[in-house]
């Protein structure tokens, strides 16, 4: 333990890491615009600037903390250098923040109100770059880049992707792929990480919040939506609510005010998805043949192996996304022209990912030769769209979902968080009693680790299981499996570190409080669900019985990625 003097007040320090944790634990909030603790330190903005007793000036993020330091975080030279730095920043960007789309929620413009800054004293000199727009996922500004080198940390270190990376020097420095090619020719997954991470607007959600608006206003479409897990625990904290709860019952009010005819819930296909990734796993298992099986619905991940491992494609479980499997199937219901009433059906999913954007256009993203899913709005969009009508959210009652989709189990609500496939599909492994589910909630696959590895039995046979999150994780991991370092049954991956609660889609800045919020939130929902395994779903059982009887592989697989 040592301890520091901080504005006068002695503060005592254990293994922080850096000064500027211990500051914040002496409760003053240092600006930064380039540190973030799950990043490896950058030191690039100089915003945590602090000074010590001797006039010694220096950035807080990258100083090791030593017994008997002298900090002052608030002096007048300080306060004076830290406003010159946004003041500088804010010269070379570009200055459209009343329409930027993350006005209201960017860290430069923050800070810029913070220091009282109402006006630019120099001029803009910079070049008007181009807009890339070439991604369904993201949209990359550079005239609003700060040069942080967040985005190409977290495309690197967290995702291990590396499509981003500095170009030139001096004023001239830009952040882009390397040859400045466009997002969509680069092996870019789309999971949105980068826009997460980024302060400003300059990567920001390829938003297609119009487009819906304009189906919802069209007499002659039938608009249905869907609902992911993880979007259920981001909302209620934009709208005053209490954080990582679920609001589930609010969105869907929510939308049938919008417009919405139908607003389904994507755990429902995801106990479909449990019903036939297990079968499949089972079947696997039996054979000996394409082991071990790859999760595949997280689009980002399908995208990663396609690129980087395409000797793995084959490992993929064929099963759709529940995103996938939920667009194909209600799409179908509604071909029938009893029922669609001679509406054109327009599928719109609320997801708290970006990867969706992209996978709806996969070729195998289609059925009959339509498109599932014609639209992908994330949780921030949302977010944007209830703002947009100004509905008194929090007060409003809680809707069911529409039968006959709108029923999931609780093992289905577990696919918003890392671990949540495979105790969902371990689930339908084990009778349905008490015991047995919370064997499986104890058997290594709950927790944040990015790498989870463990074995359970079954039918006379030990089960290897992985469990990842976080891209530059499975690297790690595949690079076990192709040295033979590792023997696994049973793979799942999530391109998002935690699963779908921190998905390039859902609302920024989320702290350690918020992620564990969301993680406790799908976990209480799972414990308040009637139906805890996707196999005791009545809903699904008639589904299988009737409507889906000789299309399961039409509706619910890929052919191939
Ligand atoms: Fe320390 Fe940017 S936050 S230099």
């Amino acid at each position: 333990m040592g301890i520091m003097t901080i504005d006068g007040r002695r503060v005592e320090f254990t293994d922080e890491k850096n000064v500027l944790s211990i500051i914040r634990k002496a409760g003053i909030d240092i600006p930064t615009l380039c540190y973030h603790s799950e990043l490896s330190t950058f030191g690039a903005c100089r915003l945590c600037t602090v000074e010590d007793d001797r006039g010694r000036m220096f950035a807080s993020c990258s100083e090791e903390p030593r017994d008997g330091m002298v900090i002052y975080t608030n002096s007048g030279r300080i306060k004076k250098y830290r406003k010159l730095i946004v003041e500088l920043l804010l010269a070379a960007h570009c200055r459209d923040c009343t329409t930027c789309v993350k006005s209201g929620n960017c860290n430069l413009q923050e800070l810029a109100h913070r220091f009282g800054i109402t006006r630019v004293r120099f001029d803009n000199t910079r070049e008007e770059r181009e807009l890339d727009m070439s991604s369904p996922s993201i949209v990359r500004d550079p005239n609003k880049c700060i040069l942080c080198g967040n985005c190409v940390r977290a495309c690197d270190e967290l995702q291990g992707i590396n499509v981003l990376g500095f170009a030139f020097r001096g004023t001239d420095a830009m952040v882009m792929p390397a040859f400045n090619k466009k997002i969509a020719e680069t092996n870019c997954v789309g999971c949105g990480q980068c826009r997460v991470f980024c302060p400003t607007g300059a990567i920001s959600i390829h938003m297609n919040v119009d487009e819906v608006w304009d189906a919802l206003a069209d007499p002659n479409v039938r608009v249905i939506a869907q609902v992911a897990p993880a979007v259920r625990v981001a909302v209620g904290d934009a709208f005053g609510l209490t954080k990582g709860k679920s609001v589930m019952g609010k969105i869907v009010n929510v939308l049938h005010r919008m417009g919405f005819d139908e607003v389904y819930d994507t755990t429902f296909s995801a106990d479909l998805t449990v019903m036939e990734e297990s079968a499949e796993f089972l079947k696997r298992i039996e054979s000996g043949e394409r082991l071990p099986i790859m999760t595949s619905c997280c689009p980002a991940w399908v995208k990663f192996v396609c690129d980087q491992y395409p000797e793995y494609k084959t490992n993929l479980s064929t099963a759709r996304s529940p995103e996938g499997m939920l667009s194909a199937v209600a799409k179908e219901w509604f071909r029938d022209p009893e029922k669609s009433g001679g509406k054109r059906t327009v599928m719109v999913s609320f997801m708290p990912c970006t990867a969706k954007k992209i996978e709806i256009n996969r070729p195998n993203s289609y059925t009959k030769g339509e498109k599932d899913t014609d639209y992908v709005i994330t949780t921030t969009e949302l977010i944007s769209m209830i703002k947009t009508t100004g509905i008194d959210f929090a007060s409003l009652d809680a809707e069911a979902s529409d039968v006959p989709f709108g029923l999931g189990s609780g093992g289905g609500v577990l696919f918003g968080v890392t671990g949540g496939v495979t105790e969902a599909v371990l689930r339908r492994l084990v009778p349905n009693d008490k015991a047995a589910l919370e064997m499986v909630a104890n058997c290594g696959v709950r927790g944040d680790e990015p790498i989870k590895e463990f074995t359970i039995p079954y039918n006379g046979m030990d089960v290897n299981i992985c469990v990842v999150s976080g891209l530059a994780n499975a690297h790690t991991v595949l690079a076990k499996v192709r040295s033979g370092e590792a023997n696994y049954h049973l793979i799942e991956v999530m391109a998002c570190r935690r699963g779908c609660i921190m998905g390039g889609g859902q609302p920024r800045r989320a702290g350690d409080r918020t992620k564990a919020a969301r993680t406790r939130g799908l976990y209480n929902a799972d414990q308040a669900a009637m139906i805890k395994r996707p196999n005791d779903n009545p809903m699904i059982q008639s589904l299988y019985d009737g409507f889906l009887k000789g299309k399961e592989h039409e509706l619910l697989h890929n052919d191939g990625y």
